[in-house]
C-alpha cells in the first residue's frame, strides 16, 4: 500500500475509533448499557492501536510488541485479581501511569524535534508548548496519583496534611515551573530548564494531593483522571496524532464532569475539596457536639417481626455491603419481602461506597432490577412514607449531622434522610465511624435500631426467620 493510502486508512480508522469512544461513553451513562459501552470503547481503542502500528515511521516492532505483551499481561492479571472495593486505587494507579506515559511521549517527541530541527527550520513554539504541557501535566498527574493510591489503600495515612502558607508554597512552585517553561521555550537546546521543570512538576503533584483527606480522594482521583486526559491530548498535539488528541480530550472532559457531579453530591466547591483539608478535624471534636442518646440494639429475630408487618421498605447500601459481599443476600431478602406483599426499593447515594457507581455495580452483579434503584433526590421527598429503612453498611451517606450540626465537617453534604422513615435498622459491626471519621447521631435517634454484626450474617438470619 502506498504511503498516502496508508495515511488515509489510518485517519479513516481513527474517525471510526473516535465515534466508538463517544458511543461507548454515552452507553456508560446507564447501568443497563454500561457493559456494552465499555466493550465498544475498548473495541475502538483496539482498532486505534492496530492501525497506529501501520505508521510508516515505525522502524522496528520488537520493543513495541514486547511492551504490548508485558503491559497487557500485567494489566490483565491486576484487573482480574483486584477486589471490587480496591477499584478506585487501581484507577488512581492507571491515571498515574497514563500521566507518566504522556511525560515520556512528550520527552521522546522533544528529542525527535530537536534532532530534526535546523537553523532555518527550528522547532515551533507551538510544538514546544505542547511538549512542555504534556511533560508538566503528565509528571504532576503521576506523582499525585501515586500519592492518592497510597492514601486510598491506606499504605500511608489518609489524613490531610496541612500547614500554614501551603497555598503560597504551591503557587510559588507553579510560578517557578512557568518561568522554567518560558526560559526553555526561548532556548530549547538548554535542557536544564526542562529537567528542573520536570522535577518541580513531580513535586507539585505531591504537594497538590498532600492536603487532601481520604474522604475526598474520589474527587481528586476523578480530577487527576481529567489531568491525565489533558496530558494525553497535549502529547497528541506534540506528536501530531489526532486520535490521541480526541481520546485525551474525552477523558479530560468526562473527568471534569464527574468531578463536578461529585462536588455537587457533597455540596462543596472544588476549591473547598482541594484546599480545605477536610477531615483534619478529629473525631473526638465532632463527638463533643453530638447529642448522645441511647443506642438500642435489636436482634435479627425481633427485627423480623417489624419487617414482616411492613408494607414499604427502603434499603440503603453503603461501603459495608461491599466489604461483607452481602449483595446477593440483600437481593434474597428483597424477594422475600416482596413475596410478603411489601414494596421494596433501594436508595443510592452518589458517593456511597468507595467509587462512583459502586453500589450500582454490586447490585447489578446480584441481578437487582435497575428500576428499583432510586437516586437520593427521588427518595428523600417520600422518605417519611416508608415503614422501615434498612441501612446496610452505610454510615457517612446517612449521617444527619450533615443537616443538623453546623460545626460538623460534613455540614451541608446532601444525605439520604433515613432518620425520617418510621423505623430505621442499621446493620453494622460496631459503633465505629465511616470513611470521614465522623460520629453519627443517627445511631442514637428514637426510631433507630442497631443490628450489630457482619451485614451478610445479619441478613442471613433475617432470611432464615422468613423461611
Ligand atoms: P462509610 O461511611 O465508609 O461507612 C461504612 C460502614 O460500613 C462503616 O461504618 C462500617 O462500620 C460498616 N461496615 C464495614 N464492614 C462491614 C461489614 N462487614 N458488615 C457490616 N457493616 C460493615 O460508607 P458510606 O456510607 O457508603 O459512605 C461512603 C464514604 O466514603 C463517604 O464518606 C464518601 O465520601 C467516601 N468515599 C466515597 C467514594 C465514592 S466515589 N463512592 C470513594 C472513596 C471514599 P463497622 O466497622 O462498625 O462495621
Amino acid at each position: 500500500m502506498s504511503a498516502e493510502n496508508t495515511e488515509l486508512l489510518i485517519n479513516l480508522v481513527y474517525v471510526v475509533s473516535a465515534v466508538l469512544f463517544i458511543l461507548g461513553l454515552k452507553l456508560l451513562g446507564s447501568p443497563a448499557t454500561a457493559r456494552t459501552g465499555n466493550l465498544i470503547s475498548s473495541g475502538g481503542m483496539f482498532l486505534a492501536v492496530v492501525v497506529t502500528l501501520l505508521d510508516q515511521q515505525i522502524i522496528e516492532y520488537e520493543y513495541i510488541l514486547a511492551g504490548i505483551v508485558i503491559g497487557g499481561l500485567i494489566g490483565a492479571v491486576i484487573a482480574r485479581m483486584v477486589e471490587m472495593t480496591s477499584m478506585p486505587e487501581m484507577v488512581a494507579l492507571f491515571n498515574g501511569f497514563g500521566g507518566l506515559a504522556s511525560l515520556l511521549v512528550g520527552w521522546a517527541a522533544l528529542s525527535v524535534a530537536l534532532l530534526t530541527a535546523t537553523a532555518i527550520n527550528p522547532v515551533s513554539v507551538f510544538t514546544l508548548v505542547t511538549i512542555f504541557l504534556s511533560i508538566l501535566i503528565g509528571g504532576l498527574t503521576f506523582t499525585g496519583s501515586v500519592l492518592a493510591y497510597g492514601k486510598l489503600s491506606e499504605k500511608i495515612s489518609g489524613r490531610p496534611f496541612v500547614y500554614s502558607g501551603q497555598r503560597v508554597v504551591n503557587s510559588l512552585i507553579l510560578i517557578a515551573v512557568l518561568v522554567c517553561a518560558g526560559l526553555f521555550i526561548q532556548d530549547p537546546s538548554d535542557l536544564n530548564w526542562l529537567y528542573l521543570a520536570v522535577a518541580l512538576s513531580l513535586v507539585l503533584g505531591v504537594m497538590f494531593v498532600l492536603p487532601i483527606g481520604g474522604a475526598d480522594m474520589p474527587v481528586v482521583i476523578s480530577l487527576l483522571n481529567s489531568f491525565s486526559g489533558i496530558a494525553a491530548a497535549a502529547a497528541g498535539f506534540a506528536i501530531g496524532n489526532t486520535l490521541l488528541i480526541v481520546a485525551g480530550s474525552l477523558v479530560g472532559a468526562s473527568g471534569i464532569i464527574l468531578t463536578n457531579i461529585m462536588c455537587k453530591a457533597m455540596n462543596r466547591s472544588l476549591s473547598n475539596v482541594l484546599f480545605s483539608g477536610f477531615g483534619a478535624v478529629s473525631s473526638s471534636t465532632s463527638t463533643a457536639v453530638i447529642e448522645q442518646g441511647e443506642v438500642k440494639p435489636l436482634s435479627a429475630e425481633d427485627a423480623y417481626y417489624i419487617l414482616e408487618a411492613a408494607t414499604s421498605i427502603v434499603i440503603i447500601p453503603g461501603y459495608g455491603m461491599a466489604v461483607a459481599q452481602a449483595q446477593h443476600v440483600v437481593k434474597e431478602l428483597q424477594q422475600l419481602l416482596e413475596k410478603n406483599d411489601a414494596e421494596v426499593v433501594y436508595a443510592i447515594h452518589p458517593v456511597a461506597g468507595r467509587m462512583p457507581g459502586h453500589m450500582n455495580v454490586l447490585l447489578a452483579e446480584a441481578d437487582v432490577p435497575y428500576d428499583l434503584l432510586l437516586e437520593m433526590d427521588q427518595i428523600n421527598p417520600r422518605m417519611d412514607t416508608f415503614d422501615v429503612a434498612i441501612v446496610i453498611g452505610a454510615n457517612d451517606v446517612v449521617n444527619p449531622a450533615a443537616r443538623e450540626i453546623e460545626s460538623s465537617p460534613i455540614y451541608g453534604m446532601p444525605i439520604i434522610n433515613v432518620d425520617q422513615a418510621r423505623t430505621v435498622f442499621v446493620l453494622k459491626r460496631s459503633m465505629a465511624s465511616g470513611f470521614a471519621g465522623i460520629d453519627n447521631p443517627l445511631f442514637f435517634k428514637e426510631n433507630t435500631r442497631m443490628l450489630f454484626g457482619d451485614a451478610k450474617e445479619t441478613l442471613g438470619k433475617l432470611i432464615k426467620a422468613f423461611d
